[in-house]
């Protein structure tokens, strides 16, 4: 099981919500405590409240910056984060209240705040570490997870253009294309998708550009941020503004790949927290290393990987659900640099889209593999797309998936 890095604005929403929540519970819990031992009055909840307020307010605060540093992933990380949070929000609610008084500092105060430290504050701190290892871990998955589990499944298409066939060809033959079948084929292509649950987006089609319907190459997504690409070649840099605009429409961070960097998201293969970049193609080293810049912040391993055979990386290999690297042997240069690598009996097996845990979708046009991979215990999908394989594309190529 892959698990991918936290975006920095899940892991600010975790933070504060388990500090803020975790240092209510910790205020509330305190005062409880003192107004049921101290005798139970009205006057009585209310001087306890504004005591113990400021150390409660200054609690939240370093939870969530517990919360910003991993605190909360493990028990024992709650358990330190819950006893320096206590510690500290004690020492500073009683420093601010003597200071408050307008004296100064003096040798009476830190007595002062050495008997509160292990009399009346000592309450506070119990309580900040059993509900940081309790609720404040609980809050914490429970936000880290929301939704991760249920898979936002979009998916972005692009119509095809009436100059299909007029797009790049590097190591094919031009072949006609007809142009009536690609239409049925793209509209079974999206048909099947949606079938597994994907809700389909077209991005706007653009009968200008030839090789449009290859939508994946234009943006790569991680999570809740998409990478708008810097195609590497002239005929399809005006595909990424229309794609741009209906990403951000989708509430996704944008960031971009950009001259002279070149890098098409077909080059971009996503192992789990592992991204194989190929290069040598349509993707430069600098595309790579602008790539890298942006995702190794986030968490992920950035590879190149040498591509000559093929187009892109994708046309080669790409990845079964539990990570396996799947791939034509005569296609792959560089079985090795993979962490796993099966080879499959058809060129056009190679690609693979991820539909789920356990299926996959696939070239009709490799039925070898495909009774490979079931006889490996996944459902598979099998859809036409020969008029788009004429031009280079494959089944990764005409969607991006969003989830
Ligand atoms: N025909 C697909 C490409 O060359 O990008």
């Amino acid at each position: 099981m892959h698990t991918r890095p936290l975006s920095f604005s899940r892991r600010l929403s975790a933070s504060v919500i388990t500090g803020v929540v975790s240092a209510l519970a910790v205020h509330v819990a305190v005062v409880l405590v003192f107004f049921v031992t101290n005798g139970a009055t009205g006057e009585n909840l209310i001087a306890l409240n504004n005591y113990f307020i400021v150390g409660s307010v200054i609690l939240a605060g370093l939870f969530v910056v517990a919360g910003l540093i991993g605190a909360f992933r493990t028990w024992w990380g709650a358990a330190i984060a819950g006893l320096v949070a206590g510690l500290l929000a004690s020492t500073l609610g009683v420093v601010i209240a003597v200071l408050g008084f307008g004296q100064g500092w003096s040798e009476q105060a830190t007595q002062f705040l050495l008997t509160t430290l292990v009399g009346t504050n000592l309450v506070l701190e119990i309580a900040a570490i059993v509900v940081a290892v309790t609720l404040g871990r609980s809050l914490w998955r429970l936000v880290t997870t929301w939704k991760r589990d249920i898979q936002r499944r979009v998916a972005l298409v692009r119509p095809p253009s009436s100059r299909l066939d007029e797009g790049e060809l590097t190591h094919l033959e031009r072949t006609p294309v007809d142009h009536e079948l690609a239409e049925r084929q793209w509209d079974g292509y999206v048909a099947a998708l949606a079938a597994e649950g994907f809700e389909v987006l077209d991005v706007a089609a653009a009968d200008d550009l030839p090789d449009s319907v290859f939508v994946e190459d234009t943006v790569v997504i991680f999570d809740d941020l998409a990478v708008i690409t810097s195609p590497g070649v002239e005929s399809r840099r005006g595909e990424v503004d229309d794609v741009r605009e209906t990403v951000a429409s989708l509430g996704l961070r944008v960031e971009e790949i950009s001259a002279p960097g070149t890098l098409d998201g077909g080059d971009v293969l996503k192992v789990g927290t592992t991204i194989y970049v190929g290069s040598g193609g349509r993707t430069n080293g600098e595309g790579i290393r602008q790539l890298r810049e942006i995702l190794v912040p986030l968490g992920y391993r950035v590879v190149g990987v040498p591509v000559k055979k093929v187009l892109h990386l994708k046309s080669a290999v790409t990845a079964l659900p539990d990570g396996t690297v799947i791939g034509h042997k005569s296609l792959v240069e560089h079985p090795g640099i993979f962490d796993r690598f099966l080879a499959v009996p058809e060129v056009h097996g190679s690609a693979v889209v991820v539909l789920s845990h356990d299926a996959v979708l696939i070239s009709a046009s490799a039925p070898k593999t495909a009774a490979l991979l079931e006889s490996l215990g996944y459902r598979v999908v099998p859809v036409e797309v020969s008029e788009f394989e004429k031009l280079e594309g494959c089944v990764t190529c005409l969607s991006v998936r969003i989830r």
